[in-house]
């Protein structure tokens, strides 16, 4: 597979497999997506990756504390920005709306949206889980770069066979992943990931994101005048 087909065929995979995926594999892909540049090769980027009993682990706690803490116990950077304006409003409500359609759930049924999001803090069901930290001193910069990793581990798991879903909504759960994970005090915690085998027969991972024109986000200048 080259780059071209892993970028056109990766999508979020809300829907996983049982099946166990070697370590082995797990490590290659961490590998190579180390790989990833970085401003000033500052590397700022640290995973956790769960399996097993801890992954289990930290999806029991989760679940335990989701009836007093339904929205989590708070993240520690805004995941959107807070007022978000057009055109993002709609881009994520579309992909909201069309997500809840391939899944059947209608608008209005709330509490059924609400347990399907709550499937974000089993993985999905995926085999294996990461969590993503950055050291707190870390700028925009940074994230861009920790982004970057991100990517390339999307795209390696894709080259696979494997399916992944990034998940931001892990971030609400910093003072559970701190409890139970050796994340410094001065590491904040930003991200999720699923990875593991997508389930094939789940209409939800059908789902194949819109996005915006070229022409809407692109600016080709050949000439300035002055
Ligand atoms: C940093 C990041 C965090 C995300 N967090 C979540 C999440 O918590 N739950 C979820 O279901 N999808 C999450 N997604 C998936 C996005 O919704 C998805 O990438 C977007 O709608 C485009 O769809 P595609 O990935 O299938 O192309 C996240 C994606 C990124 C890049």
């Amino acid at each position: 597979m080259n780059v071209s087909d892993a970028i056109a065929q990766r999508r979020s995979t809300r829907d996983f497999l049982p099946d166990a995926v070697a370590v082995d594999v797990v490590r290659d892909i961490l590998d190579r997506a180390l790989r990833a540049p970085s401003g000033g090769n500052l590397q700022p980027w640290n995973v956790y990756v769960l399996s097993g009993d801890a992954k289990d682990r930290l999806v029991e706690a989760v679940a335990a504390r989701l009836a007093t803490h339904p929205r989590g116990e708070g993240a520690e950077y805004d995941i959107y920005p807070p007022g978000l304006t057009e055109p993002y409003r709609t881009r994520r409500y579309r992909v909201g709306e069309m997500m809840y359609e391939k899944l059947g759930i209608a608008r209005e049924d709330k509490a059924a949206r609400l347990m399907h999001f709550a499937r974000n803090y089993g993985f999905f069901g995926a085999p294996i889980g990461m969590i993503f930290t950055m050291d707190r001193q870390m700028g925009e910069g940074q994230w861009v770069d920790l982004g970057l990793f991100m990517e390339n581990i999307l795209l390696l798991a894709e080259e696979r066979g494997l399916a992944t879903c990034a998940q931001e909504s892990w971030a609400v759960w910093a003072q559970t992943l701190r409890a139970l994970l050796p994340i410094p005090d001065d590491h904040i915690v930003f991200c999720g990931l699923a990875l593991g085998y997508a389930n094939p027969d789940a209409p939800v991972n059908t789902l194949r994101s819109e996005r915006a024109p070229l022409e809407d986000i692109v600016t080709f200048i050949d000439r300035i005048d002055v």
